[in-house]
């Protein structure tokens, strides 16, 4: 294959030139996620350790200084939309429309008063969109990649993710947390992300599963079940009412040592009225920080291998408590784990997307194929496994 049409700088800046009759002033990369431990953390500004994987969105992008807005795709041939960055409003969006992500992203950054104005934006991407692998993450996140260097924004990065996931919550309408965006945008390569979403602080742990003889699969069930959308706002506010009933600024702030009490008192409180879902919530925001704390420890002392039963318990934990799974992803964790492998679970938000599989090298082969085997054997289509190789977050590419 050519440079023209396999994805990349090249075809992302020929591509630009299609549309816009011009070379862009550069192209900038930002990656997709997974994320190994901390899920439906993030919005209890609690722990997370996503690892940002190969697969990019790039932006092929110039400034503009008549305020005019353009954005094309190449997931969506011939279009191109056009907006004004003044006209730009979260009531006037079209929030259906892949272009709300990127002019969230301006809206966002004009709103934190900074001085950015029109430009010409082509997007191609890798990432599968509805895998759970963050495709708006890194389509937003290479939006104000672009935009700070062009316009000389000199962001930092977790500022930048800051604001594109207010793009996200106020523009687009979705009440996503923060994570996918830091991963996209503060990875690096060989390294999971340890983030405390609550302030941003951040630490870039070793993971160099080689090294330990190990592989990380991702498995892309290839469904997305509809009720994920209003699902997901109901178990933020579930968390929100815990951690209202319990007194505490979040859930994060319930330390694992007085769960037992916590959850006493949230069943006193449920007594009247309640369907007994705010504790289970609760019990998994609690209990999944917990697991974050102990991966990395695990990691810090070179255990890479010890932290498979963390992973398969932080799945139990999802399906169970938090009731975010679905039938395909419980089937992967299954499937794996009856066939060798160390330790699976769900991964991001949950309903379809992908899992995770912490495998020994010379039993991956076998395991990805027990995966496919009972997809067929239940009737699922088959799913897509590709290793996790940890990449780098945001950067120019050309
Ligand atoms: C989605 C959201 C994230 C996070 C995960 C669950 O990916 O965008 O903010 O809440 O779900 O961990």
């Amino acid at each position: 294959m050519n440079g023209r049409t396999e994805h990349g700088p090249d075809r992302a800046a020929a591509a630009y030139r299609e549309v816009y009759g011009a070379a862009p002033a550069g192209v900038w990369a930002a990656p997709g996620r997974i994320n190994l431990i901390g899920e439906h953390t993030d919005y209890n500004d609690g722990f997370v350790m996503p690892l940002a994987l190969p697969l990019t969105t790039l932006a092929a992008a110039s400034a503009r200084d008549d305020g005019v807005l353009r954005l094309s795709s190449g997931d969506v041939p011939g279009s191109v939309v056009t907006l004004s960055v003044d006209a730009l409003s979260p009531d006037a969006r079209d929030g259906g429309s892949w272009a709300a992500y990127p002019a969230g992203v301006v809206w966002a950054l004009r709103e934190a008063g900074l001085p950015v104005g029109g430009a010409d934006l082509h997007f191609d991407s890798s990432v599968p969109t509805g895998a759970g692998l963050s495709s708006s993450a890194a389509l937003e996140v290479a939006t104000a990649t672009a935009l700070d260097e062009l316009y000389g924004l000199g962001l930092a990065r977790p500022e930048a993710a800051r604001l594109c996931q207010r793009a996200e919550n106020d523009f687009v309408g979705v009440p996503c947390g923060v994570m996918d965006q830091m991963a996209s945008a503060c990875c690096t390569a060989g390294h999971a992300l340890f983030l405390d979403t609550r302030d941003l602080r951040l630490r870039q742990v070793p993971l160099d599963l080689a090294a330990a003889g190990l592989r990380l699969l991702v498995v892309d069930t290839r469904v997305k079940h509809e009720l994920g959308d209003g699902a997901y706002a109901r178990r933020r506010a579930s968390c929100e009412a815990g951690a209202r009933a319990l007194g505490v600024r979040a859930l994060r702030d319930v330390p694992y040592e007085s769960l037992d009490d916590a959850l006493a008192e949230l069943a006193g409180a449920e007594r009247s009225g309640g369907d007994g879902a705010v504790p289970r919530r609760v019990r998994h925001v609690v209990t999944e920080n917990r697991r974050v704390a102990e991966v990395v420890r695990r990691l810090d002392a070179g255990e890479p291998a010890a932290i498979g039963p963390l992973l398969t318990a932080g799945h139990a934990s999802c399906r169970d408590d938090f009731e975010v799974s679905c039938a395909e992803l419980d089937l992967v964790v299954e499937a794996a784990n009856a066939a060798g492998a160390l330790g699976a679970r769900m991964t991001g938000g949950g309903f379809g997307g992908s899992a995770i599989v912490l495998v020994a090298e010379e039993t991956a082969g076998a395991v990805a194929e027990a995966v496919g085997k009972a997809f067929a054997a239940a009737g699922h289509r088959g799913p897509r496994i590709f290793p996790a190789l940890p990449a780098d977050g945001a950067r120019r590419v050309c």
